[in-house]
């Protein structure tokens, strides 16, 4: 199976690389640039499109509508239709943040979106344009990523952020009434990998982690688990104003996947894994 990855260059593409895939980064093809997309998805022989592309900075978003919208949607479309002409399976990578956050039980793949900001508005519209005009089409909404790589679209990742500004100023503050799934990308490339794998049917698929924390739950056990000597303080989302509005609850179910690839790790296992890989003794 030829699996062809673009955003090959990113957080969770970086891990993709572990496996054997064709790597395709914004220096083989911007995927704004629609003709150039299409040109290249043709030159290649590929069974597999695994989109990792995203524009992802989610306050800029909320200036950058136009921008977001042709790469988290538009460009996703276009994907979608160059394969369903080679008959080629497309998955593509969204977010939790196609949800408005007005529940406290984790989402599951069948529940109603309702994005509140602009970045979650355009990565569903994307969504739905993959499943408009593609064929074999897997959705995976990923959330809350840590990745070795870090994110290059946001500039490093939480918990980089945590164990930086820990060691630099011995204390943290950090929104306590904003509930996610923290999400490691080593775990999301396998999972990927196991559902081409496993041919798991089209659909939408949650791939997370298992648990869920806030983000103070979260930056806790980062600086408990790296021995870092920090004081973590709890704030409310009010007390951190950002310039897109987040979802308050965006924990993803992610029963439906493990149908498929098995048992998924707490995220606790895996930020172990990450910080031992990272060179921490945890
Ligand atoms: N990070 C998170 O916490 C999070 C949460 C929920 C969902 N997700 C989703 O997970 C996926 C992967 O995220 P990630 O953390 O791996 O993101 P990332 O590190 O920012 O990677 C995104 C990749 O997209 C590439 N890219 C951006 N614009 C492009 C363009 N016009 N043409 C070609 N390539 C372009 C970037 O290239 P450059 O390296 O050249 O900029 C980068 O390699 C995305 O779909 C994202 O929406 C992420």
């Amino acid at each position: 199976m030829k699996i062809l990855v673009m955003g090959a260059n990113g957080q969770l593409g970086s891990d993709l690389k572990k496996f054997e895939i064709i790597p395709f980064t914004r220096r083989d093809v911007d995927v704004s640039d629609f003709k150039t997309l299409h040109t290249a998805l043709k030159s290649v022989t590929f069974d597999v499109l695994v989109n990792c592309a995203s524009y992802n900075r989610v306050n800029d978003a909320e200036g950058h509508a136009e921008e977001a919208f042709r790469i988290n949607a538009s460009a996703v479309g276009e994907m979608a239709v160059a394969c369903r002409k080679k008959r080629a399976r497309f998955v593509h990578v969204s977010t939790d943040f196609v949800f408005d956050g007005a529940t406290t039980k984790p989402y599951v793949e069948s529940d109603a979106t309702g994005p509140i900001n602009v970045y979650g508005a355009s990565k569903c519209m994307g969504e739905t344009l993959a499943r408009l005009y593609g064929g074999d089409v897997i959705t995976l909404r990923v959330a809350s990523l840590f990745g070795v790589a870090g994110s290059s679209g946001k500039g490093g990742n939480f918990v980089e952020t945590m164990m930086r500004l820990g060691k630099e100023t011995g204390r943290l503050t950090v929104v306590n009434d904003i509930t996610m799934s923290p999400t490691s990308t080593h775990d999301v490339a396998r999972m990927i990998v196991t559902l081409l794998e496993r041919g798991a049917a089209a659909g939408t698929y949650h791939a997370v982690n298992s648990g869920q924390a806030t983000w103070y739950d979260f930056a806790c056990e980062i600086i408990r688990r790296a021995h870092i000597n920090a004081d973590v303080i709890p704030v409310t989302s009010a007390e951190y104003p950002t310039r897109a509005r987040r979802p308050l609850f965006s924990a993803l179910d992610n029963t439906k996947i493990t149908g498929v690839v098995g048992a998924i790790p707490h995220w606790t296992e895996a930020l172990d894994r990450y910080l031992r890989q990272k060179g921490y003794s945890t």
